[in-house]
């Protein structure tokens, strides 16, 4: 029995879990199901959701009434901090990252209408990004209030608890199907949702492997902050659980040209994806890994061709899709 901390009930939970029988058929390797958390809400859809229960309780319970964040200009994390500040009351101001002047559409539209107050920093400044965290909480701190910070991605050991309850509700998927996945597939960007299924799998008692396709970094990159997100974790909530087994399992061969950017190919993966099966990705994250995944079906790299199971972990991101629509074609 998994002892939570204190958590809001923010996400549409449990997600939809179902088998995607057309793309798997054409694939002819392993079963692909998939498990929508792009499904956690409307506006605030996606796999922050999960983490930002536990983040935004410990924010309320710890006296805040502001909440900062940080993250690229179209940020999905940081727009559903908006507007789920706005849904709980709590002013909200986005750090965000840009080297142009970002134009407001997408994530970033969301953000001013959910009325966040945003500055925005060059890939330079942001280099500074601990220091500007500092100089904002002071500032509101001046100002007679409370501000909490809360990390790129909201990756940390309070964070990660999102995935860790995540990891619990797939294990009830995976009993109502009879299947015991290989792998569990999802896009890794600054490593929360990774450390915390890998942590979730483990004390669950869940025998797969979290394979994490990355969309920007490295592998040793994601191992670092993988073990750093784990450690803390262990460090602040249960110094007696034994961390030592859990190796993040990260593949980067399919990060492409940067961070945001995408080749030819994650678009045709988002078409041929939206059109066999209803499901529409996006090309930071989601179709990256979706690519990747495919990528290594045909390789052979999953074992029980013809048999056996995969699990994809829809992990949202559709509004970055429309600040990138133009790449679309039509
Ligand atoms: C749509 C989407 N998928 C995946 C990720 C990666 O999650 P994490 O930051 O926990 O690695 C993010 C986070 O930025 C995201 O917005």
């Amino acid at each position: 029995m998994i002892d939570y901390p204190e958590r809001l009930n923010l996400a549409q939970t449990p997600t939809p879990f179902y088998l995607l029988e057309r793309l798997s058929e054409q694939l002819g390797g392993p079963r692909i199901w998939i498990k929508r958390d792009d499904l956690t809400g409307a506006a605030t859809s996606g796999n922050k959701i999960r983490k930002l229960e536990f983040l935004l309780a410990d924010a309320l319970a710890s006296g805040c009434d502001t909440v900062i964040t940080s993250g690229g200009v179209q940020s999905n994390h940081c727009r559903a901090v908006a507007i789920l500040g706005a849904q709980l009351g709590l002013k909200v101001h986005l750090l965000l990252r840009s080297d142009i002047e970002p134009e407001p559409v997408g994530n970033l539209l969301l953000d001013h209408l959910a009325g966040a107050t945003i500055s925005h920093y060059s890939v330079d400044e942001f280099r500074k990004l601990g220091k500007l965290f500092e100089e904002w909480q002071a500032h509101y701190a001046e100002l007679g209030g409370k501000a909490y910070a809360i990390p790129t991605g909201g990756s940390n050991g309070t964070g990660m608890w999102g995935y860790i309850a995540a990891a619990e509700e797939l294990l009830q998927d995976f009993e109502r199907h009879a299947i015991t996945p290989q792998a569990i597939v999802h896009a890794t960007g600054s490593g929360g949702t990774q450390a915390g299924l890998m942590l979730g799998c483990y004390l669950h008692q869940i025998n797969t492997c979290i394979k994490a396709y990355a969309v920007c970094d490295d592998s040793a990159y994601f191992a670092r902050k993988v073990r750093q997100d784990l450690e803390q974790w262990q460090s602040q909530y249960s110094p007696q659980t034994d961390i030592s087994g859990l190796i993040a399992d990260t593949c980067d061969a399919y990060v492409g040209p940067a961070y945001g950017v995408a080749d030819e190919e994650i678009f045709d993966t988002i078409k041929q994806v939206a059109a066999t099966e209803g499901i529409l990705l996006d090309p930071v994250y989601t179709a990256k890994a979706f690519f990747g995944m495919m990528e290594d079906i045909k390789q052979g790299k999953f074992s029980g061709q013809d048999s056996g199971d995969i699990v994809f972990l829809h992990t949202g991101g559709l509004f970055g899709l429309f600040a990138q629509q133009h790449r679309l074609g039509y």
